[in-house]
């Protein structure tokens, strides 16, 4: 019935009607988000009923609002000649009304099923608001954190990522895409994004095809493999042609290897950017190079509904390419019944019921507390106490309010927003025990604002500094110099420490930060990222001890902007530094080329113990399983979660391998005293890369194998994988 449904339709599409259903538009008809994307091409709301109306708009985004939602959908259904539902998109990424932590920050909880928990409270209330699709998951791996958009990614390591783009794209769609509160998901930016050279926005991506593969693909596959039904192309080219015209990327990979029958959507004006990129010439050659390399759908540059009817009748594009990718899209609205039912997620009713859900709030905080990393607590100053202490909350984010929700957040309900004062406040016994002073601005000094904050460290037993970036210095086209704090904060941070009161630092940031001076030798650091509306309950419930924080780091913290692109899992060096070796070594001149605080890092309350691991054979069969057992043991005082990381090393391959890869990790959680076998089952498929000849596939040999608190950590052990 479906596709009878979809072939009668498609058969009596005029050719204007199939190449408007190909574009999707800003939605001015609802309230329009802020300004996250450049203006182009932009309309008012009466040309886009207009054009929805023509039967020329397949996609709205970015607009909200069950109601008028609706009505948009009404003037589709019931005033266009055919009646096809438009389909309503927005870039829902961590939260909807109730805002999660930025999905860098989520990834540091180490706990996939925590994203896909908060993926799916979002999208009850995306589609409670009028919307059918997100933009999201980010699958990008963040290798360079000059790069502003790490902060909507899961950060520099593959097995991370992998496992946090299919939580999130089973989160957002749930287990029925037809219900009403499934919302379509879009791994993005396909491909490679977080490659931009040097971390600059929108800059070249030259990489070697097994990089590409092992690194930047694998997140895409395995979020399709999750149940993604669309994709969204990258701004970048790829080694030289780009993403969103890249036939070899759209067609050959993504329709011949990986079978791939989704929509494939461009990022914003992407289509536009090839003339740019000076890979065509005009707009008609725009329009033909992408459509023809296999992007179906074209974001707010208008060009396929001005020139695929004239590549048709031309004949450069043929009408059956045309078909297929309208077929893809009318399938798309058709699995998640919109044919059925174009009114669903469009109740003005159930959006009201699902604004504001105590159950979200409850998981919120959760969600922030468990993605706090603790990354220093120099003589267990933390947790700190709610009675008999004075605190002095110092610095810019002590009751800011406009910081913590964190990039391409654009429908928040701010009213609801937890500062980290107010936070504090609500922990504390009494309100005599706060002094709360912002010492200066987010990026300047404050007339006063050091001297009133160094009196009242002066007079506090503690002094709380809540530090980092604004903002807006994460996210699209944030590209940064140096990843450190603005100069007024850091000079804040001087002069408190040097009262000599015991210094916390709370970092709020969006991507790894070279920390220095004060800050770096801080007592105790903690990483908050932007946690969003419970921010300052999460940060509180660490603070004093309510939570033992369980976070890791999902991007390694260098010791020096310099040191960028970072991540732990680089190749092997033919001259690696070595203790007291450092002559002719891979270094700086400066200063090693270790991180400050490596990848997998991070502290609770507890103390945890691991046992050297077990393994149930020293060969590993070609087609066997190595059966990994460690004893990890809570030698603390106090319960506590713990992040049992396995990474392994391929000693000698066809290309050179990584010093170390995450291939395993479990949280699990251990009363004092307590202990357990953690147990991981490791195959060859664990241990494949892309070889020398790209070929995908492990090489027998001898590989040295870690369970281990961080990628920096542990006594290895070795197993040898035999030949097939
Ligand atoms: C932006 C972003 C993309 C987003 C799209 C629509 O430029 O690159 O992630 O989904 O445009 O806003």
């Amino acid at each position: 019935m479906a596709a009878d449904r979809i072939e009668a339709l498609i058969a009596r599409m005029t050719l204007e009607e199939k190449a408007g259903q190909l574009g999707v538009f800003a939605d001015m008809v609802r309230p329009f988000a802020p300004d996250v994307n450049p203006d182009a091409n932009v309309r008012n709301a009466g040309q886009v009923l207009e054009q929805v109306r023509a039967g020329r708009v397949g996609t709205l985004f970015n607009g909200v609002g069950a109601a008028a939602g609706r009505e948009i959908q009404r003037v589709a259904v019931e005033e266009s000649r055919l009646g096809i539902p438009v389909l309503l998109a927005a870039d829902v990424i961590h939260g909807m009304r109730t805002v999660f932590p930025i999905p860098l920050g989520e990834a540091a909880s180490f706990e996939p099923a925590l994203a896909e928990r908060s993926a799916r409270a979002t999208a009850i209330e995306a589609t409670a608001a009028g919307l059918h699709w997100t933009f999201a998951p980010a699958v990008d791996i963040a290798r360079d954190q000059r790069w502003g958009r790490g902060a909507e990614s899961s950060g520099e390591d593959v097995t991370l990522g992998c496992a946090f783009a299919a939580a999130r794209v089973r989160g957002f769609q749930g287990d029925d895409l037809r219900a009403h509160d499934a919302l379509l998901a879009t791994p993005k930016h396909f491909a490679a994004y977080g490659a931009v050279a040097a971390g600059l926005e929108y800059a070249q991506v030259d990489l070697s095809p097994q990089t590409l593969h092992d690194v930047h693909l694998a997140p895409f596959r395995a979020a399709l493999a999750a149940g993604a039904r669309t994709l969204m192309t990258a701004f970048n080219d790829i080694n030289g042609v780009p993403a969103s015209a890249n036939r070899w990327l759209l067609t050959d990979l993504l329709r011949g290897q990986w079978a791939f029958d989704g929509v494939v959507v461009s990022d914003y004006t992407a289509d536009m950017e090839l003339i740019a990129h000076g890979y065509a010439a005009d707009e008609r050659d725009a329009t033909a190079k992408a459509f023809l390399a296999g992007l179906d759908l074209s974001m707010q540059s208008g060009f396929y509904g001005a020139h695929l009817p004239g590549l048709v009748e031309s004949g450069q594009v043929p009408m059956a390419v045309l078909d297929a990718s309208v077929r893809r899209l009318l399938r798309l609205k058709e699995a998640i019944g919109l044919f059925d039912d174009p009114y669903r997620s469009l109740d003005p009713a159930r959006e009201a019921d699902t604004a504001h859900l105590p159950a979200h709030d409850a998981l919120a905080r959760d969600a922030a507390r468990r993605s706090i990393v603790l990354l220093k607590n120099e003589g267990a100053l933390l947790p700190l106490r709610r009675g008999g202490q004075k605190i002095a909350l110092i610095g810019p984010f002590a009751q800011d309010r406009d910081n913590l929700e964190g990039c391409w957040t654009l429908f928040g309900d701010k009213t609801r927003y937890v500062t980290l004062e107010a936070g504090v406040r609500a922990a504390l016994e009494a309100a005599a025990l706060l002094e709360v002073v912002p010492g200066c601005a987010l990026e300047a000094p404050l007339d006063g604002g050091i001297e009133a904050a160094v009196a009242a460290a002066r007079r506090a037993d503690v002094a709380v500094l809540a530090l980092g970036e604004p903002q807006r210095y994460s996210g699209e086209a944030q590209s940064r110099l140096e990843i450190v704090l603005p100069a007024a904060q850091q000079a804040l941070a001087e002069a408190v420490a040097a009262t000599g009161a015991p210094l916390v630092v709370l970092l709020r940031n969006g991507r790894a930060l070279a920390l220095h001076g004060a800050v770096r030798d801080a007592a105790a650091i903690a990483v908050t990222w932007y946690l969003g509306t419970q921010t300052g309950h999460a940060v509180a419930d660490v603070l004093f001890g309510a939570y033992s924080p369980s976070a890791r780091l999902p991007v390694s913290f260098p010791q020096h902007s310099g040191q960028q692109p970072f991540f732990y899992n680089r190749p092997r060096s033919g001259r690696p530094e070595l203790p007291g070796m450092a002559e002719f070594k891979s270094r700086w001149r400066e200063i090693s080329d270790a991180p400050l605080y490596p990848f997998g890092h991070g502290l609770g309350y507890a103390r945890f113990a691991y046992a050297a691991p077990r393994l149930n054979t020293p060969q590993l069969a070609w087609d066997g399983t190595l059966v990994v057992t460690t004893r990890v043991a809570n030698t603390g005082a106090v319960a506590g979660e713990e992040v049992v990381q396995l990474y392994v090393h391929d000693r000698v391959a066809s290309r050179v391998r990584p010093v170390r890869e995450l291939k395993a990790f479990a949280k699990i959680a251990l009363a004092p005293g307590e202990a357990r076998d953690v147990v991981f089952h490791i195959d060859r498929g664990h241990l494949a890369f892309s070889g020398a000849d790209g070929a995908y596939r492990a090489e027998p040999g001898v590989f040295d194998l870690w369970v281990a608190p961080s990628s920096a950590t542990g006594e290895p052990v070795d197993f040898e994988l035999l030949p097939a």
